[in-house]
């Protein structure tokens, strides 16, 4: 019988032996019903003692791989799995982009490891014995002091430490939460439209009935709750999730209104309101009304997802009942994780990570918006004032979806709007670009692979992309319209004359030469009007139209 087996020094031979009979077995080599030899030939055969035949036949007999009956053999038993293993399936890592501009993510090249690590050490070392048992269901005492301090400070939380419940993941807060009111009766609650998905799927995954209400430029529509009928709302009031709008007072005052009256909790998702560049982040909602909100925080936009840990302040009657939920699954942070979180947070590593990071971010963002000002000047881009994407609106008719594929397929990973968002309402296209991950260099690379991306006409002749560019600009600066001439002579696409033109554009800006400025100007339009596609022709028109509408 040929096992196909090569005995290692080092492992015990018996060891081997099972294990390649277990391999032909699963693998159908050995057929079910088949007979093996005795001990005595197969041990023959390998060289070994029979005892380690013997012992093996014993082992697998045992396992359900063989079955021996005196007189009749030792044979292989009937699988209940027959035609051998599963194909054994590899897990892939995680899909990487060259540029990755997806939002959500944090620059995890700047990463404070040394601080990390010095903090994770020192809770390792001076954490007693016995603290390595269960810590309390709500979080370690360290870190929810911390945690009170900090959001006082930064956020306008109203909170004491006892209020503080330390989690995994805000989607781990939501869900404890939406499980603590379904609890209590609620059926139907109300999410952003467009809004993170995990909003609506946490909602949902917790036997509640998710009711999108719309976002417009002052924040979510709070008059559209009255009519959704619903017990409670999550929102990301500072920093709407993904458009960037700010919920503006009145309406925050509104939303409080609306839930003293119908006695509905508030979910305030402060998820990425720390970088906020033009000035200091507005308070949280939850220093409005600490008894009808509920503040969930996280550290995967500060610091990074890796770390799972986040929190939740819920109004105070709510609090055992949240404790309940984590203390049933069992699922909270590990104990040397929060302390080392309690002394960053408590020797103002945090804050100071902060304040490099806000300016970091800042640095990306400008190179973003400018980038995408140059290469696709068509893009509207808007919630900039804070956080880590901009949502990136393309011009009509350019289809999103397809964008986002041919952005993704050219190395430069992006979300689109109608894909990776809660949206219902009907919305033009629209990208959202996160700027953190990339460095400057690669954001500049990656705009001009995106501008590829979003007129696939002209890719392959980046000189007549910005010619058009180039040509938009002049003529929104001079109010001219630039006259588009028919497709077929669009299409002769003479992109080296653009790229000429271009050259001569920049030589003349460069040089300040106004008569020469005007020539290539014009020439760029010419040949912007020649090689665009009928995208182009179409924003063109419509340019036209706004104009003449005033
Ligand atoms: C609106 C919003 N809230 C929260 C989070 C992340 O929360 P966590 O990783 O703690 O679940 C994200 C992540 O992108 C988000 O977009």
């Amino acid at each position: 019988m040929d096992l196909g087996i090569e005995f290692k020094a080092g492992v015990p031979l018996r060891r081997q032996l099972e294990h390649a009979l277990r391999v032909a077995i699963r693998s159908g080599r050995l057929v079910s019903g088949s007979v093996l030899p005795s001990s005595r030939d197969l041990a023959e055969e390998l060289g070994v003692s029979r005892g380690v035949v013997v012992d093996s036949y014993a082992q697998l007999a045992t396992e359900g791989y063989l079955s021996a009956r005196r007189g009749s053999g030792t044979r292989v038993a009937s699988l209940s799995q027959p035609g051998g293993p599963p194909a054994r399936r590899q897990v892939l890592p995680p899909q990487h982009y060259r540029y990755d501009l997806r939002p959500g993510q944090a620059d995890y090249h700047a990463f404070p490891r040394d601080r990390w690590k010095a903090a994770l050490l020192r809770a390792l070392r001076e954490l007693p014995d016995r603290r390595l048992g269960y810590a309390n269901h709500r979080g370690v005492p360290e870190l929810r002091n911390a945690l009170a301090g900090y959001l006082a400070r930064a956020r306008g939380v109203v909170v004491e430490p006892e209020h503080v419940v330390v989690c995994c993941a805000a989607s781990q807060g939501l869900t404890a939460l939406w499980h603590v009111l379904r609890g209590r009766g609620a059926r139907r609650v109300a999410v952003e439209d467009p809004g993170w998905r995990w909003q609506r799927f946490t909602a949902e995954h917790a036997g509640l009935e998710a009711v999108p209400i719309r976002v417009d430029a002052d924040g979510l529509v709070v008059a559209e709750l009255a009519a959704a009928g619903v017990d409670a709302v999550v929102l990301t009031p500072a920093h709407q999730y993904p458009t960037g709008v700010v919920m503006t007072p009145e309406r925050r005052g509104a939303l409080i209104a609306w839930a003293r009256e119908r006695q509905a909790l508030i979910i305030e998702d402060d998820y990425d309101v720390e970088y906020r560049f033009d000035r200091d982040p507005m308070a949280s909602l939850q220093g409005l009304a600490p008894d009808l909100v509920a503040f969930v925080g996280t550290t995967s936009k500060t610091l990074a997802p890796a770390l799972r840990l986040a929190w939740i302040v819920p109004p105070s009657h709510l609090i055992d009942d949240v404790e309940t939920e984590f203390l049933v699954t069992g699922v909270t942070p590990p104990t040397i994780d929060q302390i080392a979180l309690a002394a960053f947070i408590e020797d103002a590593a945090l804050e100071r990570h902060l304040r490099s990071m806000r300016r970091r971010y800042r640095a990306k963002r400008d190179l973003l918006i400018g980038a995408l000002g140059r290469h696709l000047p068509e893009v509207r881009v808007s919630g900039t004032a804070a956080g880590l994407h901009l949502f990136a609106r393309l011009p009509d008719g350019v289809d999103e979806h397809a964008t986002a594929m041919r952005a993704r397929r050219s190395g430069v990973g992006v979300h689109e709007v109608h894909r990776h968002c809660t949206t219902l309402a009907p919305s033009p296209p629209a990208l959202l670009l996160g700027y953190a991950l990339p460095t400057e260099s690669e954001l500049a690379a990656a705009t001009r692979l995106l501008a590829d991306a979003v007129y696939p006409s002209l890719s392959g002749s980046g000189s007549g992309r910005s010619a058009i560019s180039l040509a938009s600009r002049v003529s929104e600066s001079s109010r001219s319209c630039v006259v588009t001439t028919s497709a077929s002579a669009r299409r002769t696409a003479a992109s080296s004359r653009a790229r000429n033109s271009v050259s001569a554009w920049v030589r003349a800006a460069t040089s300040r030469s106004r008569s020469m400025m005007a020539r290539s100007r014009s020439s760029c339009r010419f040949w912007a009007s020649r090689i665009s596609g009928a995208a182009y022709a179409a924003w063109v028109e419509k340019a036209r139209l706004s104009r003449m509408n005033g």
